[in-house]
């Protein structure tokens, strides 16, 4: 399946194109190759991917999430201690209850004509926790989670990180449904990552391509 060439190259190519790539003269529009007239897949995916705030309703199939956190947990990280732990929820129940919270809290969220639920209207949503011990932790994750949403990026599935709604998940208003994640003891939510088939297809935002710079 197409997707699954795209996938490899997501996950066993990345880490090179990533240390590579500070050379793109125009990271949103050019169309990407290495130094021949062949596309690369992976550098096309990188710089498709945008975050996605409007979704159909159908939550990702589980074995293309499956496929997605696997990537996730094939990220570099230090000393591969993999300080992370991943939880997947798809279940509407969930979803829709822990909303229900987050509108009482925040009603004004409720109000904007797209809102279906708190997680960016996602129907599937990870959630990464870190050990708390790792000084490392928030770089691996960080890791983790752009394996995971560029594998879906290559499957046509769209991503959002959420930061604002990790915290209300850890707000006592939430308590009884982060207790239900079941982060182990010594784990604690860092954020999550909305997933779901694309319902808009956003514009590259600008990026500051003068931070760039060779030193010779
Ligand atoms: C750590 C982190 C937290 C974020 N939290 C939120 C959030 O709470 N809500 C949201 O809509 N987007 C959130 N985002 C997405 C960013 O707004 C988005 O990545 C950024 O504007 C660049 O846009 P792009 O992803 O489309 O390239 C977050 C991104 C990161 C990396």
């Amino acid at each position: 399946m197409k997707y699954w060439k795209q996938m490899w190259s997501a996950c066993v190519l990345f880490p090179l194109v990533a240390c590579g790539g500070g050379n793109q003269s125009n990271a949103q529009t050019e169309q990407a190759s290495v130094g021949t007239d062949s596309v690369n897949q992976v550098v096309e995916t990188i710089l498709a991917r945008r975050s996605v705030r409007k979704y159909k309703p159908q939550p990702v199939e589980r074995e293309k999430m499956q496929t997605i956190v696997e990537c996730g947990v094939n990220a570099p990280n230090a000393m591969n201690r993999q300080p992370w732990e991943i939880r997947v929820v798809d279940n509407p129940d969930f979803i829709n209850g822990v909303t229900e919270l987050y509108k009482k809290e925040q009603p004004k969220a409720a109000e904007d004509p797209n809102f279906k639920n708190m997680f960016r209207n996602a129907p599937t949503v990870v959630f990464v926790g870190r050990d708390v011990q790792s000084g490392s932790a928030e770089f691996d994750c960080g890791l983790l989670s752009e394996n995971m949403m560029l594998a879906a990026q290559s499957m046509g599935i769209g991503s959002c990180c959420l930061g604002s709604p990790a915290a209300f998940m850890r707000s006592p208003a939430a308590a009884e449904y982060l207790k239900q994640l079941g982060f182990s003891e010594g784990y604690e939510l860092l954020y999550c990552i909305a997933f779901g088939y694309p319902d808009e297809a956003p514009a590259a935002k600008p990026r500051d391509l003068t931070k760039i710079k060779f030193v010779e």
